[in-house]
């Protein structure tokens, strides 16, 4: 199965994500993440990407492009991926396209979830993160039992750099210029289904499955 999750800043990525990948056992690949552990491990290229983010801007096409290709040509991607962030403008989505045929391989669906804008910048600011295992919460949506306390594994929960009010409407403007008109370009190839994103969370999971199939 391989899978693009395509949605604006917010939207339930993330969230859905770690229920694909445990239904599909596919390998999911967060460019943010991915961006966010050099940050944390102090990497030249967590220090190049550190600059773009805290701004809420697109890193540079060539160096995202560049991680993805590599991280694609893994062992455990052979069967299947679940891209989540990736691609984001159409330059990479071209790039992904010439990976992929490069590898013999097609997108199987695109699953782009949808949410209005004044409910994503209420989820991002309102959201928290597990500085250990990563899970996601949210203050008033999706709490953890303890306040400041992951559900799954006891650690402390942080907020973002980038989920502040300003930068997430920078990078809402961002997605609606850059992002938003790959939806057309997968519509024309046929592997887009779009799925309202302001359902519960367990709601808009079994439409992306039932998407999905099997
Ligand atoms: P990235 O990490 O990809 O962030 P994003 O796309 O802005 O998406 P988010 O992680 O903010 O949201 P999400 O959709 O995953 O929502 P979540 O599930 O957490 O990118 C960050 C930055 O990295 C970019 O700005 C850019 O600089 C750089 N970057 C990354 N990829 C790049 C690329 N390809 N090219 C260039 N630059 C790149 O949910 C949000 C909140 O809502 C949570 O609190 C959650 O609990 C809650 N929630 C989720 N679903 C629901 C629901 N159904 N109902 C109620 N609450 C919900
Ligand atoms: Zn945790």
């Amino acid at each position: 199965m391989r899978v693009i999750l395509l949605g604006p800043p917010g939207a339930g990525k993330g969230t859905q994500a770690a229920g694909i990948i445990d239904r599909y056992h596919i390998p999911h690949i967060s460019t943010g993440d991915i961006f966010r552990k050099n940050i944390k491990e102090g990497t030249e290229l967590g220090k190049k990407a550190k600059e773009y983010m805290d701004q809420g801007l697109l890193v540079p096409d060539d160096l995202v492009v560049a991680i993805v290709e590599d991280r694609l040509k893994e062992e455990d991607c052979k069967n299947g991926f679940l891209l989540d962030g990736f691609p984001r403008t159409v330059y990479q989505a071209e790039a992904l396209d010439k990976v992929l045929d490069k590898m013999n391989s097609v997108l199987d669906k695109v699953i782009n979830v949808n949410v209005d804008k004044e409910i994503l910048i209420e989820r991002a600011v309102g959201r928290r993160i597990c500085k250990d295992c990563g899970a996601t919460y949210h203050i008033q949506f999706n709490p953890p039992a303890k306040a400041d306390i992951c559900d799954k594994c006891g650690s402390t929960l942080y907020q973002r750099a980038d989920d502040n009010e300003e930068t997430v409407t920078k990078r809402i403007e961002v997605y609606l210029n850059e992002t938003q008109p790959l939806i057309d370009y997968y519509k024309g190839k046929g592997t887009l289904v779009t799925i309202d994103g302001q359902q519960p969370i367990d709601k808009v999971f079994q439409e992306i499955i039932a998407a999905l199939g099997a």
